[in-house]
């Protein structure tokens, strides 16, 4: 067997992000250096207590924990408690961590990480708002050309926007941090809302997760039940979109996705499309592809991957 994939998840628990931490520790084929909490579904505390909350819930209380920015780069903070509920982690009441949150700023432990590892060994998986990577961009430009690949969840094209007409809600919070992302020159795999819409919590699928009879398996469907209910009152869907997971699965296994190596650009100066993800999907720019965005997915597939890992915990 290879030796592990050595990778730092920056995230804003959020119920889809637990349920991508919960993959990612359940995989012996990903070895989790660090967890970096972002201000973004919830506000920065919460995040940080959240993904300590999932850590314990995995039987990881060694897993060193991070709390980054509180807020985008320049702009205030929105955050979507009307999603998630107040806590982010509505559905189920887990008890508060004991394991304690690491004394580093995420955005340090990002920079040092990548400083010391060799260049290439580390993939960043940023399930929230690009605020963390973006400052230890900034802060740190040596570090940029150590990142072996920086898999997302973010944006959308085909499907449009989630919190805007035209933007999805990790790249409309901080669409700044976003560009200083995808301008970087890093190699990108991009999960958008084209992908996230057709991985649905369908009631067999949470019906699955429930029946594994476990502490974890009843957590995760406690979670998708509350969490599907917003986003299955706006689409009329038969569930919701399980976002983060799909960048964790796609580390696992590649083959259950498809994309295309197109540009994307950043918009950040208009009020009516702040945060739009502009692909030129049919390359009628002379701009540099930078992202491979993901435009389909085996949706069985990735449930059975998810059920199967998860039911390891
Ligand atoms: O738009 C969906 C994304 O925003 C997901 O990452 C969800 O957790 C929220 O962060
Ligand atoms: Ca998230």
């Amino acid at each position: 067997m290879t030796a592990p994939r050595k990778i730092i998840i920056d995230t804003d628990p959020g119920q889809d992000d637990a349920v991508a931490i919960l993959l990612a520790l359940a995989s012996p084929d990903l070895e989790v250096l660090g967890i970096t909490a972002v201000a973004g579904n919830v506000p920065l505390q919460l995040t940080a207590r959240n993904a300590r909350v999932v850590c314990e819930l995995a039987g990881r209380p060694d897993i060193r924990v991070f709390a980054g920015c509180d807020r985008p780069m320049t702009r205030k903070l929105v955050t979507a408690e009307y999603v998630h509920g107040k806590t982010g982690l509505d559905g189920i009441t887990l008890p508060d961590p004991t394991m304690p949150l690491q004394d580093q700023s995420a955005v340090d432990f990002i920079i040092d990480t990548l400083r010391a590892l060799p260049e290439g060994a580390v993939t960043l998986c940023p399930l929230g708002p690009l605020t963390n990577i973006a400052t230890a961009f900034a802060r740190a430009p040596d570090i940029i050309p150590r990142v072996a690949e920086i898999v997302l969840m973010g944006g959308a094209y085909f499907e449009v926007g989630n919190v805007t007409p035209a933007a999805e809600f990790n790249i409309y919070v901080d669409p700044e941090a976003a560009q200083i992302v995808f301008r970087s020159g890093v190699p990108l795999v991009v999960m958008p809302l084209d992908v996230t819409h057709k991985v649905l919590t369908t009631r067999p699928r949470v019906e699955a997760f429930r029946a594994l009879g476990t502490r974890v398996g009843h957590a995760v469907a406690s979670w998708t039940d509350f969490f599907e209910r917003y986003d299955m009152a706006k689409y009329g869907s038969q569930g919701a979109p399980l976002h983060d997971p799909c960048v964790i699965a796609y580390l696992l296994r590649p083959d259950l996705f498809q994309g295309r190596h197109v540009n994307v650009e950043i918009e950040t100066q208009s009020d009516l499309t702040r945060g739009m993800t502009v692909a030129d999907w049919w390359r009628v720019t002379d701009r540099p592809a930078n992202a491979m965005l993901m435009g389909s997915v085996d949706a069985e597939g990735f449930y059975t991957l998810l059920t199967d890992r998860i039911a390891r915990l």
